[in-house]
């Protein structure tokens, strides 16, 4: 592993040095290289895959087999990043040696150099038996997807007293149970605040306000290749759909009037041959 490249220990420097984390989920090669590129520190194989890539309505039918194979084709990018893979929905829930032997798999198939699985208290055992098993665990509280039923929809958590304390508690049980970093999602603002204020370990935030340690939003929100669901916490750096499209556009135009191809986007004589990519375009 090259030395500059991030690992669990550079997010709790980074905590402690007060440099806030910037995390992207990335779902494939070229997503991962662009990530990287831009200097990311984490990169997340989400179960977001199962909404932005497979066009689910929510994560719930997001595979192991699904992670396995997004996380392995991430990490042909070779990122600087730390690559964390979500455990999907009932991939960790139901005993904990099945929670052992599905991120064995991430890790070893897809080659993931930790995983994030979501909840409190009800998983302390399995976040101890993976950390155990040299498995790093990011937790994941407040608005947690793979939840949606039980919220009756995509909704802000921790809004009374009771839920408040409820996940500042459960946010140091994860963190003695051996957790490296958390993801605070959906909730209000001081809330996180106040979590990621109580904790010695790196807390992300998404719609979770300012006071986190780090913030991570979804690639396809960030670029604005999504553009039929922007939540309010959602900041698009980019307009990539209008792009792609008048790009499609513009290239069915030029189809269309004949004018793409022209020569010089075509193969002539011997001596004009043109590398193709990496190899040649013999034959
Ligand atoms: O699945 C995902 O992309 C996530 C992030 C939004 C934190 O869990």
């Amino acid at each position: 592993m090259n030395p500059s490249n991030v690992t669990v220990k550079t997010l709790l420097a980074m905590k402690r040095r007060g440099e806030k984390i910037t995390m992207v989920t990335a779902y494939d090669y070229h997503s991962a290289r662009i990530c990287d590129a831009g200097g990311a520190d984490v990169i997340l194989i989400g179960d977001s895959l199962g909404m932005v890539i497979q066009g689910h309505e929510n994560t719930l039918p997001v595979t192991v087999d699904d992670i396995v194979y997004h996380t392995r084709i991430v990490r042909r990018a070779d990122p600087r990043a730390l690559v964390v893979a979500d455990m999907p929905f009932l991939s960790f829930q139901v005993t904990t040696s099945e929670a052992v032997a599905n991120a064995g798999r991430i890790i070893k198939e897809g080659r993931a150099q930790a995983v994030k699985i979501e909840g409190g208290r009800e998983f302390l055992n399995t976040v101890a038996a993976l950390t155990d098993a040299s498995i790093p665990v990011m937790g994941h509280l407040g608005l947690t997807p793979q939840s949606v039923h039980l919220f009756g929809g995509f909704r802000v958590q921790g809004r009374d007293q009771d839920a408040r304390r409820r996940i500042l508690e459960d946010a140091g049980h994860l963190e003695r149970a051996g957790c490296f970093a958390l993801v605070l999602e959906g909730m209000p603002f001081d809330l996180a605040t106040e979590v990621t204020e109580s904790l010695r370990i790196p807390t992300i935030g998404i719609g979770a306000g300012p006071g986190c340690d780090g913030q991570v939003l979804v690639f396809h929100d960030l670029l604005g290749i999504e553009n039929q669901l922007v939540p309010k916490f959602v900041k698009q750096y980019a307009r990539l759909n209008d792009v792609m499209i008048d790009a499609v556009r513009a290239f069915r135009q030029d189809v269309r009037d004949g004018v793409f191809p022209d020569l010089d986007h075509s193969y002539g004589a011997e001596s004009d041959r043109r590398t193709h990519r990496a190899g040649s375009d013999e034959g």
